[in-house]
């Protein structure tokens, strides 16, 4: 079975990004996927620094995270736009799994995977300019990045307190790169 790890690059309780992401998930789920969401926020790491790694090693949690990326086939990511690029939460993430701690080979929380792409804002434009770094740093990284992506703009006014949201279309575009995203797998693996 494909094995999809689901999570925002947000750590807010009523993150639009976590709503979102939950959504692609869902239509991974409905195509025959096994989806695992996480939240960032629950692996309590320290801002990567090298000092801080040769002398204490990699924390719990970062090891935790980037075994959870290993024993996953793919990801869906949604991520907030800070300043036009990604969150230091996610990035911190990112920088600590890509650290090698045991036998396992370089890079092996992105290298040979395959990722669905994802942003949400307020804003108009969704974090559409989020979504330039992001598929350029998973893909320097070795994750192949899904063509399609989705920026969800207006994100406030689409989703009510318990994450339902209100707008058919957009619904029916994240479940569908959900989809697209075990199909594209399943033919990888076949
Ligand atoms: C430091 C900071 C910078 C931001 N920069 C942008 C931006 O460049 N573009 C944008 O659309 N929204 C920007 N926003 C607004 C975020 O889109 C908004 O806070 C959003 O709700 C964050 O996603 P979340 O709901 O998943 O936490 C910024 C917010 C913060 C806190």
């Amino acid at each position: 079975m494909i094995k999809i790890l689901a999570f925002a690059g947000s750590g807010r309780k009523d993150s639009v990004n976590k709503k979102v992401v939950a959504i692609a998930a869902k239509g991974a789920r409905e195509a025959g996927a096994e989806v695992t969401i996480v939240n960032l926020e629950d692996f309590d790491m320290p801002i990567f620094n090298e000092d801080l790694e040769a002398q204490q090693g990699m924390p719990v949690a970062a090891q935790a995270f980037k075994e959870l990326m290993i024993s996953h086939d793919g990801f869906l990511i949604s991520s907030p736009e800070y300043n036009s690029s990604y969150s230091s939460l996610f990035k911190n993430a990112i920088d600590w799994a890509s650290r090698k701690t045991g036998d396992e080979a370089n890079m092996a929380a992105y290298r040979g995977k395959v990722a669905a792409i994802m942003g949400a804002s307020p804003g108009a434009l969704g974090g559409m300019r989020v979504l330039v770094v992001l598929r350029m740093l998973m893909e320097n990284l070795g994750t192949m990045v899904l063509p399609n992506q989705k920026a969800v703009g207006g994100a406030f006014a689409m989703f009510d307190g318990n994450g339902n949201i209100n707008d058919v279309k957009t619904e029916k575009a994240l479940k569908s790169l959900g989809k697209e995203l075990v199909e594209t797998l399943t033919k990888l693996k076949a």
